[in-house]
């Protein structure tokens, strides 16, 4: 296993589409992997394939918030898909490994159901709620080339790009 770089906004790669997983060998595996010491190493509660620079849809999730056992308490999905969405959570400090020095509330569906494949390419189905379901809405986001700035009014995301822009003409 290996620690991948994060990639970080305003890379264009982020606001790409993701393509969908169709064979799921050796190099997926090791990915799957690789993503997932990455979101330990960082430490983050999620993690797409396209922050690490690949452009499939893979996601890794944590489900712990307790570090210590987070090794043991991760999971994959390929290719998901919100298939049925309920109810509000307003998720008030949320952040993203790639649109870093930003937190900020954002209004998420309480309840997700995701139809995906799991790291063997078998079909699975899981209905999550509260933080793990806004987790997943994060990380589908990503595959769909949405990030969580894109969910904040106008005026705070220009903010944070004016920002940004500033940092990469002073640095
Ligand atoms: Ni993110």
């Amino acid at each position: 296993m290996a620690i991948r770089d994060i990639i970080t906004y305003p890379d264009p790669l982020l606001l790409k589409p993701s393509e969908t997983v169709t064979e799921f060998g050796d190099s997926i595996q090791e990915l799957i992997e690789d993503m997932a010491e990455t979101m330990f190493e960082a430490p983050g509660s999620g993690l797409a394939a396209v922050q690490v620079g690949v452009n499939k849809r893979i996601i890794v999730v944590n489900t712990t918030e307790d570090m210590d056992d987070a090794e043991k308490s991760w999971y994959a999905l390929i290719n998901p898909e919100i298939i049925e969405k309920d109810g509000v959570f307003v998720s008030d400090n949320e952040g993203c490994l790639s649109v870093p020095e930003l937190r900020a509330t954002v209004r998420r569906s309480s309840r997700v159901v995701v139809k995906a494949l799991d790291r063997m390419g078998e079909p699975m189905t899981i209905e999550v709620d509260n933080f793990h379901a806004v987790i997943l809405q994060h990380e589908i986001d990503h595959l769909n080339g949405i990030l969580f700035i894109d969910h904040l009014s106008v005026l705070k995301r220009n903010l944070y790009k004016k920002k940004v822009k500033k940092h990469l003409k002073d640095s």
